[in-house]
């Protein structure tokens, strides 16, 4: 079956020419952003107090500056990522909290790293508020409240309800409020992220939540946190999400509770996808190609270790192949199975969320052509790994007229240093 109603088409930095010149000069596998795209994606959020990035989607520094500049503030969910908030410049304190961060554990080490830089918490069990309370008394932090239900484009980033490990369980929030405060902690606000690629009606579901929430705890707050989860148009097909109205209902929900308390309630949101998965591209130079049975496949240099969506969601990312020159390969289209170097039967992008082998729409192609998988600068680069022992693919990123690499590609020897250790 071949699917994928329709293409999306690259960002508007990025015309075929370009992308070409960028593989030529870096080599493939390779990511390319467009920092045009996400200052347009940014400025559809700006009617919310505070834009905070879910850095998990993409963390290259350089990404992380351009969101600094652009005032967007930074979630974190590791020490790694505490420390790429800081190397970009993010400086903990002030009232907008530059950095928070957001887990269901702290370990030992990011406890301590927490306490000492003063970057407030967003807590999702029990014992991460007695940890803090016993190491570092009044410190800053947030609720993550799971509602009792959930959504996502797929069950593995459903966040919400009995079956997730995310968040406070609703009907346990008023004993850990009142555990914040046994413990001297700092309560700033209450938090709800249900899951990612969620649709619009469990959103609106989630603001409900929020406000019977935080009425119900009857206690001071200062922020709520809309959490992200907004989607991006993978096919023409999908819809596009009206921002204004979403923050209306959210901002409706503010005054709410705006006058409920007596004071001003800040309001964030916290995307990641919908901030930089429309700006990014991977590009894959083809291989190989032939067919087994009445399936054709063409076999990429970029596999599941750089783009993982596909294989472990069954995500489908549109594409697009263009000649070494940049020009737009045309002409009848057949039903292709899209597919990587790697030694797995699972290397595929073009698959089902239950692992069968899907076609998409591809020209002829011949080897050196290049694959452009679009909407790819969410979860792309942020998720690869070295499996199979390959290096990680460079990024690179446009800005108007400038091209630069914000990364360059790993090297075999990076990968080897790494246990050139004593026997
Ligand atoms: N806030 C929290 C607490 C989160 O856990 C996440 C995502 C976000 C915000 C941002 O969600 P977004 O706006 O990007 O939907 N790897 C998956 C997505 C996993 C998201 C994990 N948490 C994917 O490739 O689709």
């Amino acid at each position: 079956m071949t699917r994928r109603p329709g293409t999306l088409t690259a960002p508007d930095g990025m015309d075929g020419a370009t992308i070409a010149a960028v593989a030529e000069r870096y080599g493939t596998p390779v990511w390319i952003y467009d920092a045009g795209r996400i200052r347009t994606q940014i400025n559809l959020l700006r009617q919310f107090d505070t834009i905070r990035f879910a850095q998990k989607a993409s963390s290259n520094l350089h990404i992380l500056r351009l969101m600094r500049k652009e005032a967007v503030m930074v979630d974190a969910v590791s020490a790694g990522e505490i420390e790429r908030a800081l190397a970009a410049g993010y400086t903990p304190g002030g009232d907008e909290d530059p950095i928070v961060f957001t887990a269901d554990v702290l370990d030992r080490q990011t406890l301590q790293r927490v306490a000492d830089l003063g970057v407030p918490v967003n807590v999702g069990s029990p014992q991460m508020v007695e940890q803090l309370g016993e190491i570092s008394p009044g410190h800053p932090v947030w609720i993550r409240v799971n509602p009792g239900f959930g959504h996502g484009h797929s069950q593995k980033t459903n966040t919400g309800g009995p079956a997730s490990k995310h968040g406070i369980w609703h009907e346990d929030l008023t004993d850990v409020v009142e555990s914040v405060d046994r413990h001297g902690l700092d309560l700033i606000g209450l938090h709800m992220h249900i899951g990612s690629g969620v649709d619009y009606g469990h959103l609106e579901r989630v603001c409900e939540s929020m406000v019977r929430d935080a009425k119900r705890i009857d206690h001071d707050i200062r922020a709520i946190s809309a959490g992200g989860g907004l989607t991006v148009r993978e096919t023409v097909a999908d819809p596009i999400v009206d921002t204004d109205r979403y923050f209306r209902l959210w901002d409706d929900a503010r005054h709410e509770l705006t006058a409920h308390l007596g004071h001003h309630v800040r309001l964030e949101i916290e995307p990641g996808r919908f901030l930089v998965a429309n700006s990014g591209v991977l590009v894959a130079e083809v291989r190989a190609f032939k067919r087994m049975g009445s399936n054709r496949f063409v076999l990429l240099d970029a596999g599941f270790n750089d783009l993982i969506r596909p294989a472990l969601y069954g995500s489908s990312h549109g594409t697009e192949v263009i000649t070494r020159e940049g020009d737009r390969r045309d002409g009848d289209v057949s039903a292709t199975v899209l597919a990587g170097p790697l030694c797995e039967s699972g290397d595929v992008f073009t698959q089902s969320p239950d692992g069968v082998v899907e076609h998409a729409p591809l020209p002829a192609v011949v080897v050196g052509d290049l694959v452009v998988f679009m909407n790819t600068g969410a979860y792309g680069a942020s998720m690869s790994s070295n499996y199979n022992s390959r290096p990680l693919a460079p990024e690179v990123l446009i800005d108007g007229g400038a091209v630069r690499l914000i990364r360059r590609r790993q090297t075999i020897d990076d990968l080897l240093a790494l246990e050139d250790v004593a026997e």
